[in-house]
């Protein structure tokens, strides 16, 4: 059964679990113990796949996530004649000359991500339309350092009606470009345009994050000329053809963050498995101001055990910032984790404009916040409350999941679409760990 509607809201292009207004129910009060196998990284599956578009030559991607963001993308695709077979986590892909080169604003909407195919449809083809992507819950979310860096790459752009539309005359030429701010996707956008070009690209000011170094892996696989991936300085020589390839997606270690601070919220161990040696340092070290969670090795180097004992959480002072900073998409799930803690906590947002949709769903649970600007303190209680709440974007999503699962009683999140975006089977994954946690209609 589960199958069969599967199979339709893929060929609908939606994940199962949005197919209804989907509720998740949970009982709070739980420690956390078992084992959590991490999914492949929504962040680098989603450059990844567009980079499918830089080559008319197969390429096999492995541990892709099955997400609604995911299946946006493939539908985004499959409108650019991508000939595209996803079975369990293992996507084939082949993409011939399409019919149209405009993204239309239905799928464009529905993920800020579907920009990313700009950059390869203008190497690949020298033209592309695509819709503005609009601004979300989150933010603004402009595409200024996109456009900037394409058009010193030799496109030309019109912003007409909602949609931007390029054309390059002949192939994309390299050239060096500085970004302005660190923009995640302006860099992958310009990383796969100038990987189809003539000449050499320097792109200054790069963002660093590990899915950046993902989408270089998989192009240098791809035959590209990519070197500096996760340092601010990355250096490309443009290739006329690129090849098909067999690529892994790395872990999602925002995934794996947001279980680490399941555990510092609800204490316990859960053993994160199916990570790598990298995204086991990175959490090390991306927790590492919590001096309460405790990172074991295991005898596995592609696993990592999290504990925390029962004692109540100390206060804690920090910043978001671009990567090796604090990940901003931790913010909310290290929010409701402190909730229930000793002292006054502080939460500085600098990445987007109002990243804090989640403050008001975590004081309806009787949390003691204060939003000052884009700072947010946290009063620690020693109880918070179940209560009726609704998701209002991804991270929020999981961010009232760990709220849930800390507090007294019963939660029921509403419009858990948005946690489907990007975690695969959240709710089966904690429920294994002793979380009384269900997905109701
Ligand atoms: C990526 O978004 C991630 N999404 C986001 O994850 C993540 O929060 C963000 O990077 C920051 O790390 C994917 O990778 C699919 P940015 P992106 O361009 O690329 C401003 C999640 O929860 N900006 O690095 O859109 C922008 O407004 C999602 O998984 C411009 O001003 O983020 C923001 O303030 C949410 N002009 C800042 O830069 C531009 O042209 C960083 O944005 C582009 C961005």
């Amino acid at each position: 059964m589960l199958i069969e509607k599967e199979s339709i809201c893929f060929k609908k292009g939606l994940h199962y679990q949005s197919f209804k207004m989907d509720r998740i129910k949970i009982i709070g009060g739980n420690p956390l113990k078992g084992i959590i196998k991490i999914s492949g990284s929504k962040n680098s599956a989603l450059p990844i796949l567009a980079a499918t578009l830089l080559t008319d030559k197969q390429c096999t991607l492995n541990n892709v996530p099955r997400l609604t963001d995911v299946f946006t993308m493939i539908k985004l695709l499959k409108s650019f004649n991508v000939k595209i077979d996803f079975k369990k986590n293992t996507l084939l892909s082949k993409s011939d000359r399409p019919q149209s080169l405009v993204a239309s604003y239905d799928l464009v909407r529905r993920m800020r991500a579907s920009f990313l195919i700009l950059g390869p449809l203008l190497a690949r083809y020298g033209y592309a339309e695509v819709s503005m992507p609009g601004g979300c819950a989150i933010g603004q979310r402009p595409v200024d350092l996109h456009l900037d860096g394409l058009e010193k790459l030799g496109a030309k752009f019109v912003v007409k009606d909602g949609y931007v539309k390029g054309q390059v005359n002949g192939l994309l030429k390299g050239t060096k470009i500085r970004l302005k701010k660190k923009s995640v996707g302006a860099t992958e956008n310009l990383m796969m345009a100038a990987s189809l070009s003539r000449g050499k690209t320097i792109i200054e000011n790069a963002s660093q994050e590990p899915e950046i170094e993902d989408l270089g892996k998989f192009l240098k696989k791809m035959g590209a000329d990519v070197n500096g991936c996760g340092s601010e300085i990355i250096e490309i020589k443009g290739k006329k053809k690129l090849n098909g390839c067999n690529y892994k997606i790395m872990p999602d270690r925002i995934e794996a963050g947001t279980f680490a601070l399941c555990v510092l919220g609800c204490s316990g161990d859960i053993i994160l498995k199916e990570i790598t040696p990298f995204v086991a340092n990175d959490l090390k070290r991306t927790f590492s101001f919590l001096k309460q969670i405790k990172f074991k090795n295991t005898k596995s180097r592609s696993e990592i055990k999290v504990s925390k004992n029962s004692d109540p959480l100390n206060s804690v002072m920090v910043e978001t910032e671009p990567y090796p900073g604090f990940p901003t998409d931790l913010q909310a799930q290290l929010i409701a984790a402190l909730t229930i803690s000793n002292g006054v906590s502080e939460i500085q947002e600098n990445i987007f404009e109002n990243r804090f949709m989640h403050v008001s769903e975590l004081k309806r649970m009787g949390a003691n916040l204060a939003l000052d600007k884009t700072k947010v303190r946290v009063k620690g209680k020693k109880k918070i409350y179940g209560a009726e709440v609704m998701a209002t974007d991804l991270r929020a999503s999981s961010c009232l999941i760990i709220a849930g699962l800390m507090a007294q009683g019963k939660t029921i999140i509403n419009r858990v679409y948005h946690l489907d975006r990007g975690y695969e089977n959240i709710e089966l994954k904690l429920k294994n760990c002793g979380a009384l946690i269900e997905r109701i209609k």
